[in-house]
């Protein structure tokens, strides 16, 4: 049995599927998912609401206790690193990892970037030690056969050519996710949001088509 992680980071909640000014990412992301269970129902799927109730952002006592050896950590340490441990476990179960990631400013949402710096912790998914010869740092989910797929959305078009230089959504992540270990990344993206024209329809039924042909891939890998 396999486990699917499906993080969704939009601010708005409902797919543009079901709600007009919906979400495309939670569209897809929602496709993803249900097409993976269509397929393979006795699979584990996971869903981590981001994007409306974001993990609580690294701040003092975070760093304290996360940098505080665990057999050393008091039960405020413990107790301020709970989520962040919890979501740290369903990373660690999970075999695909979907990240429903909008691009708000070229970068990542607040919330998932949130996410994000709650899961790459030392000692849980990454190794540090500064007295190591060579490399100190180094990553603990290395050699798992972990997929990373992230779903963007934009609301203007070309940043995966002629804007590729202001895009810091898909890299906000995998960047992080290799650091930690897990380096299979797949990319799904809408654009045109902002336009609501025929392209941004066509862009749409083009992720919706890769979308399909990702879970039929990474299935039968
Ligand atoms: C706060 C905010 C910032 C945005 N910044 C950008 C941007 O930098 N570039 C862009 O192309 N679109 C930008 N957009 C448009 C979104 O990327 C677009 O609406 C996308 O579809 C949002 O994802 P969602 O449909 O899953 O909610 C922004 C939207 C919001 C709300």
């Amino acid at each position: 049995m396999d486990t699917v992680l499906v993080i969704d980071g939009s601010a708005r909640t409902y797919g543009s599927d079901i709600a007009s000014f919906g979400s495309h990412t939670r569209r897809i992301s929602h496709l993803f998912a249900e097409t993976w269970r269509s397929q393979r129902p006795e699979d584990l799927i996971l869903h981590r609401e981001v994007g409306a109730v974001p993990p609580s952002p690294v701040d003092a006592d975070w760093v304290h206790a996360a940098f505080t050896p665990a057999e050393e950590r008091t039960f405020w340490m413990q107790q301020r690193l709970a989520e962040s441990d919890k979501l740290v476990d369903e990373l660690i179960a999970a075999d695909v990892i979907v990240v429903a990631a909008p691009m708000y400013n070229f970068g990542l949402p607040a919330q998932i970037k949130a996410y994000v710096d709650n899961v790459v912790r030392v000692g849980r998914t990454f190794g540090f030690d500064r007295s190591r010869d060579g490399e100190p740092y180094w990553p603990l989910l290395e050699g798992q056969n972990k997929k990373l797929v992230t779903i963007a959305s934009r609301g203007d078009f070309g940043y995966d050519d002629r804007l590729k230089h202001m895009n810091n959504v898909e890299t906000g992540i995998e960047i992080p996710f290799s650091y930690i270990g897990i380096t299979d990344h797949y990319r799904i993206a809408v654009e045109y949001d902002e336009f609501a024209d025929e392209r941004l329809q066509a862009s749409i039924k083009r992720a919706e088509e890769n979308t399909k042909d990702l879970v039929a891939t990474l299935i039968a890998a």
